[in-house]
């Protein structure tokens, strides 16, 4: 019932050059997947280049940010609208490294996935806890948040177009995954978190996506868990032969 997903997010990496070659390659090497969503993030530069490489291909395209306004006085924004006409179809909203570094809120996050959902895109909301907040006992109150101030205002109907990465910010470029278990039990109490918040249908039906140091090695163990749907990659998407084996995984 929950297709899974598996999503590149290119970072700050890649010149038009490198983005066509890699997205040319993941188009003709993944041609045939059916029984899996794949989706690229490039930089804001490489969405209409990339979009052209992939578009007679299952992959789709993602921005990773997005400012919440249509249109105005927003110097250096790009709106979901517009990331909309350069074919995207996702939006990856609140990664930690964005909380991190330009101090984005949750209420923040809450007002861009409401416009993305609004211009008819499906968000990525990534959550995860910091190491500290592991050590100190803080991680389901942080993942507790993190879900209720960010899905506030979403109706059950909006959720059907939402996906959520559970990625702790310890396992982000670390080279520390999370183990089978620990992610297993954080997607977990996450679909209960939905269950309570929205609807056991919502629960039940919401994609969520592992995101921390997701490799070739590791990525068959942690797709065989009941409740990760799928997963969020950074370094290891950004070389097409990993990023196709990781698309090909094995339960
Ligand atoms: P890595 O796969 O490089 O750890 O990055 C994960 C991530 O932040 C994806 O959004």
């Amino acid at each position: 019932m929950r297709k899974p997903l598996i999503a590149g997010n290119w970072k700050l990496h890649k010149t038009l050059n490198e983005a066509r070659d890699l997205a040319s390659s993941l188009a003709e090497n993944l041609a045939d997947v059916e029984a899996v969503e794949i989706v690229v993030a490039p930089v804001f530069t490489a969405l209409t280049t990339v979009a052209a490489e992939i578009k007679s291909s299952p992959v789709k395209l993602a921005a990773q940010n997005c400012y919440p306004e249509e249109t105005g006085a927003f110097t250096g924004e790009v709106s979901p609208l517009l990331l909309k006409d350069a074919g995207c179809e996702y939006i990856i909203i609140g990664h930690s490294e964005r909380r991190q570094l330009m101090g984005e809120t949750d209420h923040f996050i809450n007002q861009k996935l409401i416009k993305v959902l609004e211009a008819g895109l499906k968000p990525i909301l990534c959550i995860g806890e910091t190491l500290q907040e592991r050590e100190t006992d803080q991680m389901l109150e942080v993942l507790t948040t993190q879900v209720k101030d960010g899905l506030a205002n979403l109706s059950a109907t909006h959720m059907a177009n939402v996906v959520i990465a559970y990625e702790p910010v310890w396992a982000i470029g670390t080279g520390k995954t999370a183990s089978n278990e620990q992610a297993q039990e954080a997607h977990s109490f996450i679909r209960g978190l939905l269950q309570g918040v929205f609807t056991p249908e919502v629960a039940l039906s919401t994609r969520i996506l592992y995101g921390g140091s997701v490799k070739p090695n590791n990525v068959d163990g942690l797709m065989a868990q009941d409740d990760i749907d799928g997963a969020l990659v950074g370094g290891a998407s950004l070389k097409a032969e990993d990023f196709i084996r990781l698309v090909r995984f094995e339960k």
